[in-house]
């Protein structure tokens, strides 16, 4: 029996006659590649096979929708501590993104572009929030689903893998 949250289980569901392999739903809070993952693909030196074996658990799923690109983020030796964020670009150079370190939930990275009117939102750690300075919408980081301001739709998310010591990106959610 499921555990997640009802508008996890709603963001889930496929449209009633989509077979297509490449949709893939949002994510639950539960797909987050945690820590735990991360050091166990240090520690083993067959790093590409465990690593893939690791996030394919941890993301429940490897087709996402559209064609992503394959884009080395940072090392696993020199990811956020928890509780912190980096920015980055993807998946073009003029993409803002950013890769949060949820405290004692693991990775997990958005598009910076709000979904209301395109501002680049910023990560608040002392708030735990994600916050478009233009309206002020808030967005939770655990799953980017908006709380509060006018933004109604989530933040792409950022598609998140372990690859031979580093941490990259192979596609964007919308
Ligand atoms: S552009 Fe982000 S809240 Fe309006």
């Amino acid at each position: 029996m499921s555990e997640r949250e009802p508008d996890c289980e709603q963001a889930q569901a496929k449209p009633p006659g989509d077979e297509s392999p490449w949709t893939q739903p949002p994510p639950c809070p539960d797909e987050i590649i945690s820590r735990r993952d991360l050091v166990g693909s240090v520690l083993f030196t067959s790093g590409t096979l465990l690593a893939g074996t690791v996030v394919l658990a941890a993301l429940g799923r490897t087709q996402q929708q559209g064609a992503g690109d394959y884009k080395a983020i940072l090392p696993i030796s020199q990811l956020p501590d928890e509780g912190d964020a980096y920015y980055f670009y993807y998946p073009r150079p003029q993409d803002e993104a950013v890769l949060i370190h949820l405290p004692g939930r693991g990775l997990i990275a958005y598009s910076r572009r709000c979904p209301h009117l395109g501002c680049t939102i910023l990560y608040e750690a002392q708030h735990r929030r994600l916050l478009c300075p233009c309206h002020m919408g808030v967005f939770d980081p655990s799953t980017g689903i908006p709380v509060s301001g006018p933004p109604e739709r989530r933040l792409p998310r950022i598609v998140l893998q372990l690859d031979r010591g580093m941490l990259v990106a192979t596609g964007v959610i919308l």
